[in-house]
């Protein structure tokens, strides 16, 4: 099993699309995939049309710990999902009690590691308790990045804040919302991945109208749209992880 959280500290960057879209992906190539929506805003749930009744929501504000229980499937084989909805805004306090709270999350996670080749975790913007439990439990940060100088500034404050959680997990930023007719786009890319390539994923999303489709598709955009340009970005995006957990399981 390999967990996979998008992250960002910037909200509205692409986090939830590039949960759902490369869950979808790994679901499609054969691979078991579950999302966990951590992000109580319930976009993930929404895009995979899973939002979670009261009562669900409840009964996961009470116990976390029976992860199993809260899994749901969606309409794509392989790929199930732990949903949230707005009420769910507890779990941020609960991922906060007692020593070791920061690891909670990992140790949530645990059972479920024969269950599946690949866990995405959609989380909130911003740094949290959530944030730093989800960092804890992945082993890979995938963080889209929209080219522009506040956001690769963000970058940096990300990854000392990874640095100071002192997590061990690679973290790897890429471009997304990218506009070719922009020139600080085309500017900021050809730096990061020409001059500067450090640790930067070469697969670029480009901005897309098929992309901001998936909100009233509710179906995750390589499902409507498998051919489409941002398909086919995000596609690549998935292949350059795969070497990455390829790396992670000759590891293990
Ligand atoms: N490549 C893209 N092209 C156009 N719009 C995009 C793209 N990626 C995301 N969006 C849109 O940007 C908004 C924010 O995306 P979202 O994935 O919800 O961000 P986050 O989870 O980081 O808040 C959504 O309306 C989404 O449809
Ligand atoms: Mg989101």
């Amino acid at each position: 099993m390999a967990v996979l959280a998008c992250f960002s500290i910037k909200g509205g960057v692409g986090k939830t699309t590039t949960a759902v879209t490369l869950s979808h992906i790994a679901a499609q190539l054969g691979m078991r995939t579950l999302v966990w929506d951590l992000d109580p805003q319930g976009a993930a749930s929404f895009y995979l049309r899973a939002t979670p009744g009261e009562k669900f929501a409840k009964s996961m504000d009470k116990n976390i710990k029976r992860l199993s229980r809260y899994i749901v499937p969606t309409a794509y084989k392989r790929l199930e999902v732990i949903p949230t909805r707005f009420s769910n805004r507890r779990l941020e306090d609960l991922l906060s009690q007692g020593s070791g709270s920061d690891k909670r999350l990992k140790k949530i996670l645990f059972p479920l590691q024969l269950q599946y080749d690949l866990i995405v975790l959609d989380c909130p913007p911003g740094v949290s308790n959530v944030a730093a439990n989800a960092l804890h439990a992945s082993d890979v940060v995938l963080v889209p990045t929209i080219p522009t100088p506040l956001s690769v500034r963000t970058l940096r404050q990300l990854r000392r804040y990874v640095r100071e959680l002192d997590c061990k997990a690679t973290v790897w930023p890429f471009f997304t919302m990218f506009d070719g007719r922009r020139s600080t786009h085309k500017n900021i890319r050809d730096y990061y991945l020409g001059v500067h390539t450090e640790d930067m994923l070469q697969s670029v999303v480009p901005y897309s109208a098929q992309v901001e489709r998936m909100g009233v598709a509710k179906r995750p955009l390589t499902d409507y749209a498998w051919s489409s340009p941002p398909s086919v970005a995000y596609r690549n995006l998935f292949e350059e992880l795969q070497s990455e957990f390829r790396r992670l399981e000759q590891g293990r």
